[in-house]
């Protein structure tokens, strides 16, 4: 193990969703709702759908494919896959060892982490230890969810605002000052209950009741969480931005966990950022949970609105109830790998 810390960093991004496109339209037929609600209430206006044959380490693997390309990194290079959902196949093994094997990683240990929509953050962070410490060089983060499977359709207050999709990064060591520059994981654990799935785990069994009461479907306070996000994207962008040593007008871009529009605006008001500073892409997807910041930073990457240099804060709420965020100076140039 390396007497000094190096530094990690984001080598190459990618990102999939479904084909199927769902709607605010379409879900006017099957709850009480309406395109106005959603769209004023939300921002969201459609939502990716996985087919049927379709789960999340199938999106993962598809995501990671396009980052490991994008990283000039090969699958067995990897010494680590962290898969981050809260829709996983099953409850038993790690989602991260289907994609571990459909990618054809053998050197890579594989496992999930579940710290609902902060679940990329958390990754990532995990992920920059190793990396800082000499102990691995190729971490897989990815972050994939298959929401409509854990979502009761016929709820009106869950069901508007979720969507599939996966996104994924190739985390390595890059030069000093730049890529991670500083992290932080928080949660509020006596908020557990704003969001929860309770039935199919320890504390209460699947049974033909618990079936029956959809018990396994997301249960959400939405306006107790509503409150811990627009309070928490501030405080945590607050306290990251400092702790990189930065100032509010040093920020390039802001990309915020994809939920609701209105938390978003919120955070970007406080932070006195203008929206153009601010990636949005909620209206097309909706909240996809872990996936949703490394799917916004891929759009971003790939579409040119991410230059080497830029100082990038990334942040997220999610159950738990968790947050977290990371600030970043991007570093990698189109198509390169950082390779030190
Ligand atoms: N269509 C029409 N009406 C609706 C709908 C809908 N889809 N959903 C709720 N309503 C109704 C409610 O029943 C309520 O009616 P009532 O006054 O007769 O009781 C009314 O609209 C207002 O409901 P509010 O809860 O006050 O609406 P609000 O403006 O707070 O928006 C929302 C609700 C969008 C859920 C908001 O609270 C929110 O975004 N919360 C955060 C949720 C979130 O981000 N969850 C994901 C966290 S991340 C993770 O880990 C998965």
């Amino acid at each position: 193990m390396p007497n000094h810390l190096i530094q990690a960093g984001i080598l190459g991004v990618g990102s999939y969703v479904p084909e199927r496109i769902l709607t605010n339209k379409e879900l006017e037929q099957m709850v009480d709702t309406s395109d106005e609600w959603i769209t004023t209430r939300t921002g969201i206006r459609e939502r990716r759908i996985a087919d049927p044959a379709v789960s999340t380490s199938d999106l993962a693997v598809r995501a990671s494919r396009k980052a490991l390309e994008h990283a000039g990194v090969k699958p067995e290079e990897l010494d680590l896959i962290i898969l981050t959902t809260c829709s996983k196949d099953m409850p038993l093994p790690a989602g991260a060892c289907l994609v571990q094997t459909e990618l054809g990683a053998p050197q890579a240990g594989a496992f999930d982490l579940e710290a609902g929509c902060s679940g990329f953050v958390y990754g990532l962070t995990i992920a920059s230890q190793f990396i800082a410490t000499g102990a691995m060089k190729r971490i897989l983060v990815i972050g994939a969810e298959v929401l409509s499977r854990i979502i009761n359709w016929q709820d009106r207050n869950t069901c508007v605002l979720f969507g599939d999709g996966a996104g994924a990064v190739v985390v390595g060591p890059v030069a000093p000052g730049e890529g991670i520059l500083a992290s932080k994981l928080s949660a509020e654990g006596a908020g557990w209950e704003h969001l929860y799935i309770p039935a199919g785990g320890a504390k209460m069994p699947a049974d033909p009741v618990t079936v029956e009461k959809k018990l396994h479907y997301v249960h959400m306070n939405g306006k107790e969480v509503f409150r811990y996000a627009t309070r928490v994207m501030e405080e945590e962008s607050i306290h990251l931005i400092k702790a990189a040593n930065l100032r509010l007008e040093d920020i390039d871009l802001l990309i915020p966990h994809q939920a609701n529009i209105r938390i978003i605006e919120h955070a970007a008001r406080k932070l006195k950022l203008p929206m153009e500073k601010v990636v949005v892409n909620l209206d097309r997807y909706g909240n996809t949970s872990s996936a949703s910041i490394p799917l916004a930073l891929d759009e971003a990457v790939k579409s040119g609105r991410v230059k080497a240099g830029d100082n990038i804060v990334m942040v997220a709420f999610g159950a738990g109830l968790t947050s977290g965020g990371i600030v970043l100076k991007w570093s990698k140039g189109e198509g390169e790998s950082n390779e030190t």
